[in-house]
């Protein structure tokens, strides 16, 4: 099923997310959900999708890339679910590059993220994970993360003058970000 998108404005997008009680994890109702979660996400072409983007204010993200038409670079990830994360990073290394939000729909803005992160979560069967990672995984895991305290990618930027419509990134910055 495919779940409706909240837009920047709407208030659920600012609450913090309420953890979500492992033994609930399992349950058919939360497994259905985690489905429509993953299923709205493949529909909008997103990396990644935060519970609160689909109005429930619950700590559960969704992150995968296979072949993704908005992001035509962006290197393969296997479909990764967070329940209750915590994320921390391994390193001072930043790296700014082009993020975009399903909940701020048609834009682009350069981001600064901690290069390499540790996240500590439940997946989707309620199994607690614990893993590294780089690049542009860590990237998105912050930035759903990030959902789950009620911000968005705009409130990380450093230079809102690199906010770009997709069409005008499309033409002056795809190939030089
Ligand atoms: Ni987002």
């Amino acid at each position: 099923m495919i779940l409706k998108v909240a837009r920047l404005g709407n208030p659920v997008l600012r609450l913090k997310a309420k953890p979500v009680p492992v033994e609930q994890i399992r349950s058919p109702g939360m497994q259905a959900f985690l489905e429509h979660l993953v299923e709205t996400m493949q529909e909008y072409d997103g990396v990644g999708i935060a519970a609160p983007q689909v109005h429930v204010s619950s700590q559960i993200a969704a992150i995968g890339v296979t072949r993704n038409p908005r992001y035509p670079r962006a290197p393969k990830i296997p479909l990764t679910l967070l329940i209750n994360p915590q994320v921390k990073t391994v390193s001072r290394a930043v790296e700014e590059d082009w993020e975009g939000c399903l909940s701020v729909e048609g834009f682009r803005g350069l981001v600064p993220r901690w290069r390499e992160v540790e996240v500590r979560a439940y997946n989707g069967q309620g199994v607690t994970v614990h893993f590294r990672a780089k690049g542009f995984f860590a990237r998105v895991i912050q930035h759903e993360w990030d959902h789950l305290q009620g911000k968005v990618f705009l409130d990380r930027m450093k230079n809102l003058a690199t906010l770009t419509h997709l069409t005008e990134y499309g033409r002056f910055w795809a190939d030089h970000g």
